[in-house]
């Protein structure tokens, strides 16, 4: 868990850049901070691993204040993808994934055995790509070596700074997914920064709506939806957007097996074809379990999960 607490920062030339943020970022889920340029967020984001050291407040992570740990110590501990990655270009693909794990002093075969597995998990084929170095790959297979570098050495916390934005809105489109999907699998604490909305919306757990150095609010993408509490989130997020969900909201979710997934997602919550949008989007946010199995009579539809129905929600002139 990660908590700033009270925390305030003025840049040498007086730029006030954070005032009095306190913040508690819930563990395991992907936490989206989002707001106009300018607001604040790569500082913000940059504290939790001591790249910028807050005037007044402190950060702590699972209990510990940062200031007091060794900067070096900390960021192996937390995996770091920013907007151009940053790969070293005379290493190949494989060094630059082992450096985490070398600096820990792990093994050739466990650090090895790590990037394959990961290799695999960002979708890249361990024998075609880790000998090669990364001019020689497009920039959506880089950013993917980043986030495998990033989780390379096993880090509770990935810290991702608009880690898709200089992508094609394919590339794009295809991290966002594998990132929620990834996320499920290995359940970090992934704090992903972008002035994107819908990206915000496609991956988040939880939205953090940012301006001017401070908080407007913090929801789920559909508590924000429905409920946004002052007119700049309101347009932030779009009144397109919120007309859009009210009236996706009235339709049952049977009319959403087009984007129905084959595979079954443990655990999963049985219900009825009937059920409108809205309320099974609110019925995954509730519990624990993170798929619903839709049934019409007796008849299995299908699975399906929160990502794939607010895809669903906002794409939906595809489904229509
Ligand atoms: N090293 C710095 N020195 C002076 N001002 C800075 C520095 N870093 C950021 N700022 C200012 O702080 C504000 C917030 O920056 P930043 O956190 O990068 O915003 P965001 O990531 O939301 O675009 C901006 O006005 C920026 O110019
Ligand atoms: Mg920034």
């Amino acid at each position: 868990m990660i908590r700033f607490d009270k925390i305030s920062k003025v840049f040498n030339d007086g730029t006030e850049t954070l005032k009095d943020v306190s913040l508690t970022i819930p563990a395991e889920q992907i936490i989206v901070i989002i707001g106009p340029s300018g607001c604040g967020k790569t500082t913000l984001l940059k504290m939790i691993n001591r790249l910028e050291i807050p005037t007044s407040g402190e950060v702590y992570v699972d209990g510990k204040a940062v200031s007091s740990l060794n900067p070096v110590e900390l960021r192996k501990t937390i995996g770091y993808v920013i907007q151009r990655i940053g790969l070293f270009p005379h290493m190949t693909i494989e060094k630059n994934a082992s450096l985490v794990p070398k600096l820990k002093g792990w093994s050739k075969e466990k650090t090895s055995e790590r990037i394959r597995e990961l290799m695999w998990m960002v979708g890249l084929e361990p024998k075609q790509f880790l000998g090669k170095y990364p001019l020689e790959l497009s920039g959506g297979q880089q950013q993917r070596i980043g986030v495998v570098r990033a989780l390379a050495g096993n880090p509770n916390i990935v810290l991702m700074d608009e880690p898709f934005s200089a992508l094609d809105p394919i590339s794009r489109e295809q991290l966002q997914v594998e990132t929620k999907k990834l996320q499920e699998k290995i359940k970090k604490t992934i704090v992903f920064v972008t002035h994107d909305m819908d990206e915000a919306l496609k991956i988040a757990d939880t939205i953090i709506v940012m301006k001017s150095g401070r908080i407007e609010q913090i929801g789920t993408p559909t508590e924000l939806i429905e409920n946004p509490i002052n007119d700049f989130v309101k347009n932030f997020i779009g009144i397109e957007r919120i007309n859009r969900k009210r009236s996706v909201g009235k339709r049952e979710i049977q009319e959403f097996i087009y984007f129905f997934e084959q595979e079954k997602q443990s655990p999963c919550i049985e219900v009825d074809a009937s059920l409108l949008l809205e309320e099974a989007i609110a019925l995954l946010e509730e519990g624990r379990e993170n798929c619903l199995l839709v049934k019409k009579t007796n008849e299995k539809l299908g699975y399906v999960n929160q990502s794939v129905l607010l895809r669903a929600m906002l794409e939906k002139e595809e489904v229509v």
